[in-house]
């Protein structure tokens, strides 16, 4: 394995009797990045972390994190990694300093050094009013928070993270990302999952989607989104009749549409003659169009594009439709 390579899982298989959950799954991830793993429910995704962090065992396939084999070294690789779960972990008859302090002194800290790290965790996660008060006490949110913060307690060569912002809201979920990518310039390699697709765009260096059980795309968050789709053209119409027009012009090459806001988008190579060719195309069609707006693809439309859809009429189907106007 490559040094800059911290993460290297080659053709992961797992299966729960029947279910067949991962059927060849490749991930490289370079140290000091973050990795996001997407996809649906059900995808396989914590099934993959908890692979990557020995918790269950693969069928077949190989698997190095931090330069020890899953299989055959699994206590070497629990000493280079920190996991947070999908479900909070904490003790609820202790405080949240406790749990934090109590976490420390297991990772061998040191007395100084584990309350020190415990008064910046809950600074950073802005629990300092609460870190007296048992956890049995503390909202769902507060929980979750200081699960992450536990999990934060030394700064690990690779953690992992399962849906960490689930549950959070904006402010905390902000935070989390000050704090994931502080880790980073230290060197820490992170893989998360998560279902907040803004936060894979924001947050990754590079996502890989999973979906039925291998991996259907993999890039930088600006790859897969020229993977799926060009930039579009949103064209709001003046009135219900206008609308109507546009739509019967366009057809097929309406991608995104809107009847309440008149909305009508049109992918677009996103050159200046593309643009100017569905101008033209208004024009000479005489709509009244209010605006013209020169949209780029999200995650969103990344994620529908590239995991299966059972309702092929939707966005995800079309957005990747080339127009031909
Ligand atoms: N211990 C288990 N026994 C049987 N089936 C399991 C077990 N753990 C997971 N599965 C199944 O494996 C599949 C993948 O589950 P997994 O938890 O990895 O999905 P996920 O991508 O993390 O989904 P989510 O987004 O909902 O968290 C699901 O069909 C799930 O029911
Ligand atoms: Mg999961």
């Amino acid at each position: 394995m490559n040094d800059d390579v911290v993460i290297e899982a080659t053709g992961v298989e797992k299966s729960y009797g029947r279910v067949r959950v991962l059927t060849g799954v490749d991930l490289r991830v370079e140290k000091g990045t973050i990795f996001s793993l997407l996809g649906p429910n059900g995808a396989g995704k914590t099934t993959m972390v908890r692979i990557l962090a020995t918790l269950i065992k693969a069928d077949a396939g190989s698997v190095l994190v931090a330069g020890h084999d899953v299989a055959r070294n699994p206590v070497r690789v629990r000493r280079s990694i920190s996991l947070t779960g999908q479900y909070a972990a904490v003790d609820e008859l202790l405080t949240g300093e406790e749990n934090l302090r109590m976490m420390g002194r297991l990772y061998h800290l040191g007395r100084k050094a584990a309350w020190r790290r415990t008064d910046e965790l809950l600074e950073a996660f802005d629990l300092v009013k609460a870190s007296r008060r048992p956890v049995k006490t503390y909202s769902g949110g507060m929980r979750r928070r200081l699960d992450l913060a536990v999990s934060l307690m030394t700064r690990p060569p690779v953690l992992f993270l399962d849906e960490p912002t689930t549950g959070l809201d904006p402010r905390s979920r902000q935070a989390m990302w000050d704090v994931v990518r502080d880790l980073t310039v230290t060197g820490t390699t992170i893989l998360l999952t998560t279902q907040y697709l803004e936060e894979a765009d924001r947050l990754a260096d590079r996502i890989a989607v999973i979906d039925h059980g291998k991996v259907v795309a993999q890039g930088t968050p600006d790859e897969l989104k020229r993977q799926v789709a060009s930039e579009y053209v949103e064209l709001v119409l003046d009135d219900g009749e206008n609308y109507d027009r546009a739509l019967r012009g366009l057809g097929a090459a309406a991608v995104h549409t809107d009847p309440q806001l008149r909305s009508v988008s049109v992918a677009s190579d996103g050159s200046p003659g593309g643009f100017r060719r569905i101008l033209e195309w208004v024009e000479g069609q005489g709509l009244a169009v209010t605006r013209v707006r020169v949209k780029s693809p999200s995650m969103d439309d990344v994620f529908l594009a590239l995991t299966d859809n059972p309702d092929k009429s939707t966005r995800s189907d079309s957005v990747s439709r080339k127009v031909g106007i």
